[in-house]
């Protein structure tokens, strides 16, 4: 959940600087950064609680420094505060930290190792800095770093200074993301390849359990027992116009936009004129799966939602849907034969890592995520891009929509209904720029929502499903208490809550359940509600808050899911929230 960067070469601080600003979405607590000061010749450290541009006002600019390192914060142990904030130094003040992750049994480190030391934050984090530290008085660094690697449990990617060396950063990694880059001016190790942009072109992910070091430019990289790894160097694949904003004041709606590009990109990697292009012995793993097991969590999941009614629909599998973080603790019966496909945007999220662990070797694992490079393609036996392009708004948009017709082309895949689909996804490309077209009666609706501080979505089969992801995207960006039902289900409880302009809004694409959940709608408007229908084009009534371009029934949720997505947006907008950043969310989550 958090970022952290690590620099060594020319005005390094500026390039911490700006690789946190690039890494803020990931965790915007607090920030902070440890830098070599040349004219103490001592280590200075800056936080700040809030943003990266808080941290940028408190920092020296009187000189400039070789090596930096910093970390921007989604606090797990201990409150959001300076004190807690990232670096962390040890208590003989020779080594000073970053860390992503979370160290499980801290607590037991600090009675069994650390007793003596009284610890001025309440992270995990200073446990480790001053593990290192308590073994260094025996042994050389990288030797105390590799004894705290054998006692930490749980995850990390670390950097560390020592104090006593201005051109070195060590490192270590388990489980949680760490990529290193060196080019002609410097080194840069960071969690995220966004922060490479600008900075060098080419980078390579660190396995996990390796630790080493980067000396200006030396970089040793050992795994656990000792042995030197050799990197193995990719071409770094995002330029800087890929993670700007463009002329939208918001990534969020900036990433909506793409969506039609988004679709025909998937098209144009997927399809070879009407045929489904797709690796040999990915689509015979699917065909011959006794069951598939979708595996996801968030946004993700509700994708996994609609990825299931394809798989039974048109693949006829068996299919079960489970939350990662869920099935971790299930004691879930997995039926021999069974296949893994995980979806996941970032490729990083935890509770998806550790269902990868527990059944990887017995199960074949698929993933399906919109990363190049990360933890989940690593794991997993077949893996699966999106190539939506970097998403950078913490709520997810356009991948959702990705996630929707890559598990359709998955399962066409192994349907004899294969050739019809380039057309439909091509029709449905189309009819998304339609929906684009209709951003301001999004807007008029968001203004209307906007004065409620609760509301209900319903819908009935895949409207439902968009009804989830509806209502989860307008919890994340607008706070808004927003929850989702099948319009049937109301009845059954829900209208309890319904009062004075609470508002409904029925989802509707489905000719089949159009009148029925109408009559849904009915019963709460008959409570006062305040009702809002979203209908496809075919059989919308006049009084309609909104009617979409008609589509193929299996893929009403891209133009239904954009159009929820756009009044999240609006709401958000409307209600001054910060669209990009939601309070208390992080984009990637590495925490279980
Ligand atoms: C989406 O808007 C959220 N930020 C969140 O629910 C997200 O979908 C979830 O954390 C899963 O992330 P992943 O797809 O990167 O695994």
């Amino acid at each position: 959940m958090c970022g952290i960067i690590g620099y060594i070469g020319p005005k390094a601080s500026d390039v911490v600087m700006d690789g946190l600003y690039k890494l803020e979405y990931r965790g915007y607590d607090s920030a902070g950064i440890a830098e070599y000061n040349p004219n103490t010749l001592s280590f200075d450290i800056f936080k700040e609680i809030g943003r990266v541009e808080d941290l940028r006002k408190t920092i020296d600019k009187s000189y400039e420094t070789n090596l930096a390192i910093g970390h921007t914060r989604w606090a797990t142990h201990g409150e959001v505060n300076k004190i807690n904030s990232h670096p962390h130094i040890s208590k003989d003040k020779r080594f000073i930290i970053v860390h992503n992750g979370i160290i499980e049994n801290y607590k037991r480190i600090k009675y069994e190792y650390l007793k003596d030391y009284n610890f001025y934050s309440k992270t995990d984090t200073e446990v480790i800095v001053n593990l290192i530290e308590h073994f260094s008085y025996e042994y050389s660094v990288l030797d105390s770093i590799r004894k705290s690697m054998t006692i930490l449990e749980g995850t990390y990617a670390i950097l560390v200074i020592d104090t006593k060396d201005n051109n070195t950063i060590y490192f270590a990694k388990k489980q949680s993301p760490l990529l290193i880059g060196i080019d002609n001016k410097g080194s840069v190790l960071s969690s995220d390849l966004l922060s490479f942009v600008g900075v060098c072109d080419e980078y390579f992910s660190l396995e996990d359990n390796t630790l080493g070091y980067v000396r200006g430019k030396e970089l040793v990289i050992l795994d656990i027992l000792g042995n030197e790894i050799k990197p193995n160097y990719l071409k770094l694949g995002i330029k800087e116009e890929d993670i700007n904003k463009g002329a939208f004041n918001h990534y969020m709606l900036k990433e909506i936009y793409e969506t039609p590009f988004v679709i025909r990109n998937l098209i144009s990697k997927y399809f070879d004129n009407d045929d489904i292009v797709l690796n040999d012995d990915l689509v015979k793993t699917i065909k011959e799966a006794s069951k598939v097991y979708i595996v996801a969590s968030g946004t993700s999941y509700n994708a996994g939602m609609i990825a299931k009614y394809y798989f039974e629909s048109f693949g006829h599998k068996e299919v079960s849907l489970h939350y990662a973080s869920e099935l971790f603790y299930d004691n879930t019966y997995i039926k021999p034969g069974s296949i893994f496909l995980m979806f996941s945007q970032s490729g990083e999220t935890l509770d998806s890592i550790n269902v990868i662990n527990k059944y990887k070797g017995l199960f074949k694992i698929i993933s399906i995520t919109n990363q190049e490079e990360s933890s989940i393609k690593r794991l997993s036996d077949f893996s699966i891009n999106l190539y939506a392009g970097r998403e950078i708004a913490v709520a997810s948009t356009k991948t959702y929509v990705a996630e929707i017709v890559m598990s359709l082309i998955l399962a066409f895949s192994i349907c004899d209904k294969k050739n019809e689909l380039r057309q439909e996804l091509t029709n449905v490309a189309l009819a998304v720029d339609k929906v684009l077209i209709k951003a301001p009666i999004c807007n008029a609706i968001a203004k209307e929502l906007a004065k409620s501080s609760y509301l209900f979505y319903i819908g009935r089969g895949l409207d439902y499903y968009v009804a989830i992801e509806a209502s989860l995207k307008l919890k994340e960006v607008s706070y808004i208490v927003s929850q989702a039902y099948p319009s049937g289900e109301l009845k059954h409880g829900p209208i309890a809550v319904i009062d004075d302009n609470t508002p409904v809004i029925a989802l509707i694409t489905n000719e089949a359940t159009n009148a029925i959940t109408r009559v849904n709608l009915k019963e709460a408007k008959t409570r006062n509600a305040k009702c809002f229908v979203i209908s496809s084009e075919a059989f919308a009534h006049d009084n309609d808050a909104l009617s979409l371009p008609n589509v193929v029934q299996h893929l009403s949720p891209v133009v239904l899911g954009v159009a929820v997505q756009l009044i999240a947006y609006f709401t958000a907008k409307e209600k001054n929230c910060d669209i990009d950043k939601p309070k208390n969310l992080a984009k990637c989550v590495t925490v279980a």
